[in-house]
């Protein structure tokens, strides 16, 4: 996490005595990364974090691996398919490597149990639906476009406020913390002021309800393909108090200032978070660029180290035809894209965009699953032809 917050009730100093009203002693909690050397926090449990009844091996993950899949541009439709279920269980996996992983769901009921995610960071893009991100950090509400991180480990419920409404998230997993670019913060930690967002934009945990239950409580860990369930003889939100850098939060992609030049200016402009294996863009609508002889349409290119991941959020999108909101393209590393035939020409003279939407470019090859086969826009290859 990028800021330090704290909330509820801790002792004056770390690893120190802090008493329940009973006279016994809270159970202090330090979550770190990359081995007690990067951010972290320290919670304060009512009873200890480690307490199992029982622990059980689940049913993995469906095996979605598309062997030797097709290595060309792709276009699909991540609309076309619904799968029952809450923000878990409604995700269907679109698109994966040994880091990575990209789902998109539409939740239409809510767990009756806890998630943690033992082995993978968490990116998600609320595009439709509200609710609130239930967390042993506290509660986070969520309103359309929010993009809520997760660090690693962190036992948490998504909540959708209406089940019957057209919810529709986008998860990214990533073995790496989403962390926000270096050259955006000054030596100090604090936002430049040329970042795209302030610290003002960023939304974080703001309601502590310390659950001092005890009973049967399912948690339900993802270790990449695997799931186990540990039931806990205790609320798993028994937090009193927390500080630390380490924590969700979540930053609206419309608080997102973009940026233009005079002449084209690449991707890296639009950058959002990193981790050590992706970039995370966002595309808002923004100015076309203003040198009297500008073309604003992307020129063609081929990022030989990148696989672009593109998913169209809402708008005109002007360099591609035959997407939709819902679409995603995926163009391989080494294979060149760009705009589709005219759209260049269109793009001469036009002085706004209002498109947005969500990019992701791995570092490394990035494959389609079986999935993908069954919402894609098989011809979309052939869409530079005419
Ligand atoms: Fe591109």
């Amino acid at each position: 996490m990028p800021f330090y917050h704290k909330l509820g009730d801790m002792p004056r100093k770390k690893h120190t005595t802090f008493y329940k009203a009973d006279g016994t002693l809270y159970r202090e909690e330090l979550v770190s990364t990359q081995g007690f050397s990067s951010v972290y926090s320290n919670k304060y449990h009512y009873w200890e974090p480690c307490k199992a009844t029982s622990i059980k091996e689940l049913n993995s993950l469906e095996d979605v691996k598309w062997q030797n899949p097709p290595l060309q541009n792709i276009h699909f439709y991540t609309d076309k398919i619904i799968k029952n279920g809450d923000f878990l269980s409604s995700r269907i996996e679109y698109m994966q490597n040994n880091e990575t992983a990209i789902y998109f769901g539409r939740p239409n009921s809510n767990p009756d149990y806890f998630y943690k995610n033992i082995y993978a960071h968490e990116y998600i893009f609320i595009h439709r639906g509200s609710g609130v991100l239930k967390s042993e950090y506290g509660n986070l509400r969520f309103t359309p476009w929010d993009q809520i991180i997760v660090p690693m480990g962190t036992i948490y419920q998504i909540i959708f406020d209406d089940v019957n409404a057209d919810n529709k998230i986008m998860t990214v997993e990533s073995d790496s913390a989403f962390t926000i670019p270096k050259h955006y913060r000054n030596e100090y930690g604090q936002l430049e002021e040329h970042a795209p967002y302030e610290e003002r934009d960023f939304n974080f945990p703001d309601e502590l309800d310390p659950k001092d239950e005890k009973g049967e409580f399912r948690i339900v860990m993802k270790a990449r393909n695997r799931f186990i369930e540990y039931i806990q003889p205790h609320h798993p939100f028994d937090v009193v108090g927390w500080d630390g850098y380490l924590f969700p939060f979540s930053l609206n992609m419309k608080d997102y200032n973009p940026k233009t030049g005079r002449i084209h200016l690449p991707p890296p402009i639009h950058l959002a978070f990193i981790t050590k294996g992706l970039v995370l863009c966002n595309f808002n609508p923004r100015y076309f660029d203003w040198h009297e002889q500008a073309i604003p349409a992307p020129y063609f290119h081929s990022n030989v180290e990148s696989t672009e991941i593109l998913y169209y959020v809402e708008g005109d999108f002007m360099s591609r035809s035959g997407v939709d909101v819902g679409s995603v393209t995926m163009h391989p590393m080494g294979i060149p894209h760009g705009p589709q035939p005219g759209k260049t020409e269109l793009s001469v003279g036009k002085n706004w965009t209002d498109e947005y939407a969500v990019m992701v470019d791995t570092f490394g090859p990035l494959f389609p699953t079986t999935k993908v086969k069954e919402c894609e826009d098989v011809d979309y290859w052939k869409s530079w032809l005419k």
